[in-house]
């Protein structure tokens, strides 16, 4: 297939006979140009160096896929015209001038499967039970993607409803997409946006896009080495993408460095008259976007704040000695850190159930919103897609896995109670984390992948998570979070650390058996 602009393919095929898989050639295109672990600049220069095409591109990247996604299982769908959006892409590189084109501009994205495409591509969740659904039109986010040029390469896999149907079924699973595999050590991605950190991590595709509840876009990234970015609350669109709470549901990139997911938040951030949050949170948006927060010194001056009680491993882990390493690394960097914080009202954050009743509520009301919104569909409800997991309970694994999320948010009731949960956890978030913010003057507080990302949750707060060490062969992050609208921020933060440790590297090649 892309033999052309595979250098040294046979050597590759007798290294496959040899069934040696842990090294693997560097792919260069026939001019030079190495695709693997690219940025999105790289990428840019050397199209504008005529070192690489966009059909390159999306070549490399179908053969990467087809290698090795039946092991990964990253990717859901390919979509059938991601060809011909390239060739529309080098085009149109030809005609414009250098420069004058959206950094996004024939670059092929994968977006998580319950962001809706109104394309050949279908829109499920991972369920069955929307498969064959009608969208209305384009998710907020894929029509800026495609405004910009970007190439819609396909779907990726996620924990299926994002893991809003069972506790019981493992995260990174499907009833279409089946069991995403961590690149890194074949086990837990962690999800929901698991398909979208799996496939950027193991170079099945440039960039992608996740969506975070609690916990969605940051564990995943965090566990596959790659960079995501939970943006606050409102300053995507989410319009079109499969709910589970407007309250907290956020779309973000998941990218393999800070400055790509620089790069897509700029484009896919601001207003969309489909999602009224937007319009409030756009006075977040910096003129100018978010690429002139890559700042190798963005750490000078900065005050971090440390809450031990977000650090849930030993003394003498690999990890708690990796977080001690990074605290010196941020101050030698320039930061102040502040060790020992104390989140006042935490046991009461951590004891208060007001998060998973309000989610349960609002998933019932927005799912149905979003499902009677569709022009076609096999399900108009929360009540037709629990029956439909009942008729189709093989194929949707029911038996294995439930659908208990689903049945306590069918029955929730009381939309008083409702309001007093919302409530409930904005008062919590004012005096306890703003409080802490706010009191000690900081720009974020950092911690690794922990009940920290619950707290940014319910408070619509953003968080960035930056590779930052492996422990046994399996990644972990560490995550810098802050107030809404500080993404600037934490931009710089995230990125003048990732420029000072350099911790990402790619996960082996997981060729299936042929
Ligand atoms: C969407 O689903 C239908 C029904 O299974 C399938 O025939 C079609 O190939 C899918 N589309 C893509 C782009 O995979
Ligand atoms: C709201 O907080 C109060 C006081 O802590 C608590 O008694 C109540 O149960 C909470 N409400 C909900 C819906 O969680």
């Amino acid at each position: 297939m892309a033999c052309n602009i595979v250098r040294g393919f046979s050597l590759l095929i007798f290294l496959i006979t040899l069934g040696t898989f842990s090294s693997f050639l560097p792919i260069t295109t026939a001019q030079g140009f190495k695709i693997e672990e690219a940025t999105v600049y790289d990428l840019q220069f050397a199209f504008q160096r005529n070192q690489l095409t966009s059909r390159q591109l999306v070549e490399f990247y179908h053969k990467q896929i087809q290698t090795q996604n039946p092991v990964l299982k990253g990717v859901l769908e390919l979509n059938p015209d991601a060809l011909s959006q390239a060739d529309k892409a080098d085009q149109e590189r030809k005609a414009k001038a250098p420069g004058s084109l959206s950094p996004l501009h024939g670059i092929p994205i994968l977006l998580k499967d319950n962001i809706a495409t109104k394309d050949k591509l279908n829109t499920t969740a991972g369920s069955f039970a929307l498969l064959g659904s009608v969208v209305p039109r384009d998710a907020g986010v894929v029509t800026r993607l495609r405004k910009s040029g970007a190439i819609i390469l396909g779907k990726a896999t996620l924990s299926e409803w994002s893991y809003y149907r069972s506790n019981a079924a493992p995260s990174g699973w499907s009833a279409r997409g089946g069991h995403g595999k961590n690149p890194y050590n074949l086990g837990n991605p962690c999800g929901s946006s698991s398909g979208p950190a799996i496939s950027v991590a193991a170079n099945l595709v440039a960039v992608s896009l996740g969506s975070e509840t609690d916990g969605s876009i940051l564990c995943p990234s965090g566990s596959n080495s790659v960079v995501g970015i939970k943006p606050t609350v409102g300053l995507t669109s989410r319009a079109g993408v499969v709910p589970i709470s407007p309250r907290q549901d956020t779309i973000g990139p998941i990218c393999r460095t800070v400055s790509d997911a620089a790069l897509v938040l700029e484009t896919i951030a601001g207003i969309d008259i489909n999602d009224k949050a937007t319009i409030k949170a756009s006075n977040y948006v910096p003129k100018g976007g978010y690429a002139q927060f890559l700042k190798k010194d963005g750490l000078r001056g900065k005050r971090l704040g440390v809450v031990r009680d977000f650090y849930g491993f030993e003394k003498g882990t690999l990890q708690h000695e990796t977080f001690e390493l990074h605290f010196k690394t941020l101050r030698q960097k320039g930061a102040v850190v502040l060790d020992n914080l104390k989140i006042e009202n935490l046991d009461e954050i951590l004891n208060d159930q007001s998060e998973s009743f309000a989610m349960g509520f609002e998933f019932k009301l927005s799912l149905n919103s979003y499902l009677r919104d569709l022009v076609a569909s096999p399900v108009r409800s929360l009540d037709d897609v629990i029956a439909f997991n009942k008729k189709h309970s093989k194929l949707e694994k029911l038996e294995e896995y439930g659908q208990d999320l689903m049945l306590i948010a069918q029955k929730l009731k009381g939309i008083g109670t409702l309001k007093e949960a919302v409530l409930n956890m904005s008062r919590l978030s004012h005096i306890g984390f703003e409080k802490l913010m706010i009191t000690n003057k900081l720009d974020a507080v950092v911690a690794p992948f922990s009940f920290f990302g619950s707290i940014l949750a319910i408070g619509g707060y953003p968080g960035v998570s930056v590779p930052a060490g492996y422990e046994k062969g399996a990644p972990f992050g560490i995550i810098f979070g802050g107030l809404k609208g500080s993404e600037p921020k934490l931009i710089e933060i995230a990125y003048s650390f990732e420029q000072a440790t350099m911790i990402r590297k790619p996960p082996p090649v997981r060729k299936s058996k042929v």
